[in-house]
């Protein structure tokens, strides 16, 4: 694929703010449960309070006799859900299906009532009884990896007879997505139509399945969600409190709104599973890595397969002979794991690149020069070129930057008054994804535009790409451009997830602004207009007008001007994308990067910051540097979080998660972020779309926890394998200040 020819390329890499920002910080823009209809009613579920079991009884007498109640459904009553035969859920159960529980929080009965507090209190007084049984929410220990993901050579022999070896178990706990937007979901059934205002990240999908689950047809079936207070993949795919709310409106013909609480969060709306994972690293004595296993463990409940994908990047990330990479999912009682941002890459990384910093220990070299040594010249898991990798400049510039040179490679031995500081660093990659997308752009006779695609901004600036996209076609300024997002009412487009929105957005929306700019060509050229008699190939759009392509001093004729002469208000295009399955049977393409950790260890007080980050990343051309580095921002912030704070505990007894609240589930604060300096290398990878976007919503988050890690060893000459470190971790640590 050609790089771009665009006709008004400043628009694209310039740190424009977001245009979406004006009506969030001054409250204008409307969230889901901002929607208030006309005779709407409340939702609430009632959750199990066992974790395995059957409902023997439910009794609803009192909760229906209170004020307000519409109705209390459950197994016995509820209208009829099906389950989806095609699109994406993690609970493929619909709610209330049966008289089953298998986890704890499990929704068993759903009250209506006219107030909030009338259907909480309803809720209350609906009496569940139990035959309980004693669930197992166990971290599962055992070695039962029996399925193959990538492999080459013999790498059980390879690490048998290998002069250095690391052999190492590493965890990451039960993770749940905090969002600071509730999971919500406004319902309203009328004339055969079902408008769900639903707090997620793929309004398409969301139809999709719902319509299949209600038994509806999708042209009956409306999703909106303009405005999302984060999901960081809990707001994927649907949940049951949305399939609730959409049965109980076409029911009672009354607008249902449901916000599920902050604990039911915990329960019933997704996590990422506790992982497991065994790494065998074998190397020769002067650094070559001769085999690695990569054998992990992702829990998973007890009915759905949702698997963290962990040995993902593993194939691709280092040369090496011989490979294994094997899964299992042991099942527990838990709720349905689901997609955490950086997905199987983000705990993958912590484990490999973790072994990858304590085989730097064994050899006694430089962790940096390791990997420099075991960097390949191509994917040897795909057996393709890359499109595109930059890692080796990523250690570099980022080693830079950081100082990493000014290390002292012992263990504590660097000081700053009381405390000690660790310098660690890691690697990280995320895979390139792209989803099919149309997009529809209009240019105006007032002079404004609009582009139009069902796919949504759920934080990460997809209002603003989308409309420098189209400004960097026609030259039009972002404030007369108008982006419609959030609505299945408009052309299809991707999820928000995987990365994958913008690289998906991209083919899509430059076709059809270009298609649009044809239009208006078209009516230019046509007899008695500016340009009668030229060929459309001879014009271009340039700063919102038409002018000759090859004659910079044409001042040409505003778009605005051309539309009205020809009595039409507006001309439209439309352009398509697809998964760009051709360009990934010919490349590995995927994004790449380093990250750059000091920490300090204070261990009067055991006392672990994290001080100060460098993190470089090669994500292809970055279209949007502020909206990009406020990605990369964020996903280190977050990773503070993975590292030192973020644990979902369940009560071994009754299998709830127990610091199901934000007071005792733990995220990294203001007051946790450290000095970061983000910078990106913009190598932009042409064959994956022509401006050569790739995606850096999850990379910042993949490898971060282990340079946090390999840096407390170098403070403390602890080596943490069980995520997050804790306390207890560190105040026996040999090095004391
Ligand atoms: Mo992301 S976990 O694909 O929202």
């Amino acid at each position: 694929m050609a790089q771009a020819q665009l006709a008004n390329p400043e628009a694209i890499g310039s740190p424009y703010a977001r245009i979406d920002g004006p009506v969030k910080v001054s409250g204008a823009a409307r969230y889901t449960a901002d929607f208030n209809l006309p005779g709407m009613v409340y939702g609430m579920p009632v959750c199990a309070t066992i974790a395995h079991g059957r409902v023997v009884s439910i009794n609803t007498a009192r909760a229906e006799s209170m004020p307000g109640v519409r109705v209390v459904l459950h197994h016995g009553n509820r209208p009829p859900l099906y389950r989806a035969a095609s699109g994406s859920i993690d609970e493929r159960r619909p709610p209330l299906d049966d008289d089953q529980v298998r986890y704890y929080g499990q929704y068993v009965a759903f009250v209506v009532a006219d107030t909030y507090e009338q259907a909480q209190a309803a809720a209350n007084a609906v009496q569940v009884t139990y035959d309980a049984q004693s669930p197992d929410v166990s971290p599962p220990a055992d070695e039962d990896t029996p399925n193959t993901e990538s492999t080459r050579g013999d790498a059980q022999s390879a690490f048998a007879q290998a002069a250095v070896r690391i052999d190492a178990v590493y965890s990451t706990p039960v993770e749940t997505h905090n969002s600071i937007e509730l999971h919500a979901c406004v319902a309203h059934y009328d004339d055969d139509t079902l408008t769900l205002y639903d707090a997620t990240q793929g309004v398409v999908n969301q139809r999709d399945v719902i319509a299949q689950m209600l038994g509806m047809g999708i042209e009956n079936v409306r999703v909106i969600s303009h405005y999302l207070g984060s999901g960081f993949g809990g707001k994927l795919w649907p949940w049951p409190h949305s399939l609730l709310a959409a049965v109980a409106a076409r029911m009672l013909g009354l607008p249902v709104k449901v916000v599920i609480s902050r604990a039911m969060t915990f329960h019933s709306a997704g996590h990422r599973p506790y992982t497991r994972q065994h790494l065998r690293l074998g190397a020769t004595q002067d650094g070559r890595l001769v085999s690695i296993q990569h054998h992990y463990l992702s829990q998973a409940s007890i009915r759905d397969d949702y698997r963290e994908g962990c040995g993902e990047p593993t194939p691709r990330m280092y040369s090496t002979p011989n490979l294994s990479v094997c899964w299992g999912m042991p099942r527990r009682h838990v709720g349905a794991p689901t997609s955490m941002r950086g997905p199987g890459a983000v705990p993958g990384m912590y484990a490999l690149e973790s072994a990858m910093d304590e085989l730097a220990w064994a050899l006694k070299m430089d962790p940096i020069e390791l990997r420099l040594k075991n960097e390949p010249d191509h994917d040897e898991g795909k057996n393709l070129p890359f499109s595109s990798r930059h890692l080796r400049e990523c250690l570099e510039q980022g080693a830079e930057r950081f100082g990493w040179h000014r290390r002292q490679a012992e263990v504590g031995t660097m000081r700053q008054g009381d405390e000690v500081l660790g310098r660690g660093m890691a690697a990280c990659t995320w895979p390139a994804m792209r989803m099919p997308s149309e997009v529809r752009v209009t240019l105006h006779a007032d002079g404004t535009a609009r582009i139009l695609c069902a796919t949504q901004d759920i934080g990460t600036g997809t209002y603003t790409i989308l409309a420098q996209l189209l400004s960097a076609e026609t030259g039009i300024p972002l404030d007369r451009i108008e982006v419609g997002l959030g609505d299945t009412r408009l052309p299809p487009g991707p999820v928000s997830g995987g990365s994958a929105a913008t690289a998906s957005i991209v083919p899509a929306a430059l076709s059809a602004t270009r298609k649009a700019v044809r239009a208006a060509i078209k009516l230019a050229t046509k007899k008695d207009a500016p340009y009668a008699g030229k060929s459309a190939d001879d014009l271009v759009m340039r700063d919102g007008r038409l002018a000759l392509k090859h004659d910079q001093n044409d001042p040409g004729v505003p778009v605005a001007e051309i539309l009205t002469d020809a009595g039409v208000v507006s001309v439209a295009g439309e352009g398509q994308a697809d998964t760009g399955a051709d360009a990934k049977k010919k490349y590995s393409i995927a994004s790449y990067g380093a990250h750059f950790v000091e920490v300090a260890w204070h261990a009067a007080t055991a006392r672990l910051r994290v001080k100060r980050v460098v993190t470089v990343i090669d994500g292809g051309r970055i279209l949007n540097p502020r909206t990009g580095r406020n990605q990369i921002e964020g996903a280190i912030i977050m990773g503070i979080g993975m590292a030192m704070l973020e644990q979902t505990h369940y009560d071994h007894r009754s299998g709830a998660p127990v610091n199901s609240n934000l007071a005792d589930y733990l995220v990294a604060t203001h007051a946790d972020a450290p000095q970061i300096d983000v910078s990106f290398l913009d190598y932009p990878d042409v064959v994956w779309n022509e401006v050569g976007a790739r995606g850096i919503g999850e990379i910042g988050l993949a490898g971060f926890a282990a340079a946090v890690m390999n840096a407390v060893y170098h403070a403390t000459g602890v080596r943490v394998r069980d995520l997050p470190v804790k306390i207890e971790d560190l105040i026996g640590a040999a090095v004391q200040a």
